[in-house]
């Protein structure tokens, strides 16, 4: 059972976003297999966890440039958002040098509340505006 759905209804409406999203939660599903799996394989691990970190960070500056190009009033807000989500999700990491599996199985749970929380939630707040722009700027 994957950990996470993508059902369409947590859909912007904005089609790099919403691809990108779909394949934030492929990451966590994936990760969540790796994790569960008999034997872990902590090469392939950490493979994935450097590519997570990497897809969240281009994830972020794709949505924060976009927000950026339409002036959504509430950029520096979600920017702080993400921010703090980097932010803690590298200091867990960190903080599994030491027993990495149990930190990374931890840190799962963190991760796939927040960046659903944050999808369902957050995203949303902008994603009647984006559309509007969008649409605005493509009858120009
Ligand atoms: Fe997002
Ligand atoms: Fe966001």
């Amino acid at each position: 059972m994957p950990i996470v759905h993508w059902d369409g209804s947590q859909a912007i409406g904005i089609e790099i976003i919403d691809r990108q999203h779909q394949r934030l939660y492929e990451v966590l599903n994936s990760l969540d297999r790796k994790l569960h799996a008999p034997t872990p394989d902590a090469t392939s691990l950490n493979t994935t966890v450097d590519s997570m970190h990497q897809y969240v960070r281009y994830h972020f500056s794709t949505e924060e440039r976009l927000l950026e190009h339409y002036g959504w009033p509430g950029l520096q807000e979600h920017k702080l958002l993400h921010q703090t989500f980097v932010d803690k999700a590298e200091e867990l990491l960190r903080l599994g040098e030491t027993d990495v599996l149990q930190a990374l199985r931890e840190a799962l749970v963190f991760l796939v509340s927040w960046v659903v929380n944050h999808i369902e939630g957050e995203d949303q707040k902008y994603a009647p505006f984006l559309r509007e722009k969008v649409e605005q700027s493509k009858a120009k």
